[in-house]
This record gives structure tokens, C-alpha cells and sequence, in this order.
């Protein structure tokens, strides 16, 4: 198996084992929830004069978290979320038909680096703590650049390695622990984004532990 098989596979088998138990995880108070709420910032300050629907889609979306809170909100989005780990994908949409969001947002098995999509056929992506797993970081963000419409948004966060806590936290310790993961560097993700043919690409640092870098690029 290649380097880029073995990342991918190891990826769904690690989450296929979590899924059951991911929404309790305490990483989910430290890394993850800050990460949908800075989403959601960011979706509020973009749409809020533009009452018109639009569509999202999630990737790497897990059990669906941010899906359902976006769907929460008087955002008028209609959410798509994709995941590789399927068991992740069941868990999401149960969640989702539990408290009858089933009809704004569903959930899609599929890799990154090949989103089963049409051209300019989303608005926005999002994609929280999943970039690390991606062998090819570059044709992901290349692949989502394809989906969005001209002016569409792709906010990205992943983990911040470029000061001491966060290369601790991700480069040492996670790495460790995950193994086959790459958390880039802010020069690596603004050159994917350039490489894309985003426009205004700009990023923001969250968090002082576990830190994260939200980065956003104009399609
Ligand atoms: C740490 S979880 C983050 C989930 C969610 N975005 C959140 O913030 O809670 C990483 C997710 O990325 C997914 N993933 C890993 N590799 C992937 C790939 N190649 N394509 C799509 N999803 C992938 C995993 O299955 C997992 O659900």
C-alpha cells in the first residue's frame, strides 16, 4: 500500500472506531467547538445582508456538529457534509433525523480529492480539523476551488504548528498519537490557496492552547 493509501485508510479506520464515541470526546470542548462557532462567525458576517439561500457543504463534517448548528440558525443555508468514514456519516445523519433537519442537510461518503460535485455548484465550504488527514493537501484544495461558484467562500481550519505550543501540541503529540497526519504550515496552506486561484486569501489564529489557524481564500 502507498504512502497516500496508507494516510487515507488509516484516517476511516481511525474514525469508523470513534464515531460511537466522537461527540463525547474532550476534544471536542477544546478544538472542535471553537472551530464552528469561528465558522459561524464568519458565515454571519458574510451572508448577513444577503437574504437569499445558499448552499454549503462540509468537509470532512465528522457526526455533523456544525451541520446541525449552522441548520439551527436563521442562516438560510441548505448543508451538504462529507466524510470518508461512513460510520461517521450514519452517526451525523441520525443526529440530523433526530431532530428533524433531515430535509436541510445530508451527508455524503466520499473522499476529499474527489468531491462528487459539479462545477461552481456550492457557495461555500468549510472544512474543520480534517486538512491533516489529506495525503494530497494541494489537489483538495484545488478539487474545492473547482466546486465553488465564482465569489464563493473556502474557510479552512486546521491545527496552528508555526509557534511553540502548537508544534508541541500537533507536530509532537498528535502526531504520536495519529501517526499519519501532516498539520501544515501557514506558508504551505496560503501557497495550496494561491496555487487554487483563490483570491484575498486571509487567516486568523484561534485558541491559545490547542491552537488553530482559520484561513479564507475567494474563489
Ligand atoms: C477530527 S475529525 C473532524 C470532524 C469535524 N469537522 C469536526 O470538526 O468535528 C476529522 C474528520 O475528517 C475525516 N476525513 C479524514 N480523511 C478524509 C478524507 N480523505 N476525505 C474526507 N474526510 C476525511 C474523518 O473521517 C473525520 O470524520
Amino acid at each position: 500500500m502507498g504512502k497516500a493509501e496508507t494516510m487515507r485508510s488509516q484516517a476511516r479506520r481511525e474514525f469508523d472506531t470513534w464515531a460511537g464515541s466522537y461527540d463525547r470526546s474532550l476534544l471536542n470542548r477544546f478544538m472542535f467547538r471553537p472551530s464552528y462557532l469561528a465558522f459561524l462567525e464568519e458565515l454571519h458576517r458574510w451572508r448577513k445582508d444577503t437574504p437569499e439561500p445558499f448552499h454549503l457543504l462540509d468537509v470532512g463534517c465528522g457526526t455533523g456538529t456544525f451541520a446541525g448548528m449552522l441548520a439551527a440558525t436563521s442562516l438560510p443555508a441548505e448543508i451538504v457534509g462529507l466524510d470518508y468514514s461512513a460510520a461517521m456519516c450514519q452517526v451525523a445523519s441520525g443526529k440530523a433525523h433526530q431532530v428533524g433537519m433531515q430535509k436541510r442537510v445530508r451527508f455524503v461518503t466520499a473522499d476529499s480529492e474527489h468531491l462528487p460535485f459539479a462545477d461552481g455548484s456550492f457557495d461555500v465550504v468549510t472544512c474543520g480539523n480534517s486538512f491533516h488527514h489529506y495525503p494530497h493537501q494541494q489537489n483538495v484544495v484545488t478539487e474545492v476551488r473547482r466546486i465553488l461558484r465564482p465569489g464563493g467562500r473556502f474557510m479552512l481550519i486546521d491545527g496552528f504548528r508555526d509557534n511553540i505550543v502548537g508544534w508541541v501540541t500537533y507536530d509532537v503529540i498528535i502526531a504520536a498519537v495519529e501517526k499519519h497526519v501532516h498539520h501544515a504550515p501557514w506558508s504551505a496552506v496560503d501557497g495550496y490557496f494561491k496555487t487554487a486561484g483563490f483570491c484575498e486569501v486571509r487567516r486568523r489564529k484561534l485558541n491559545y492552547w490547542f491552537p488553530l489557524l482559520l484561513t479564507v481564500g475567494t474563489a
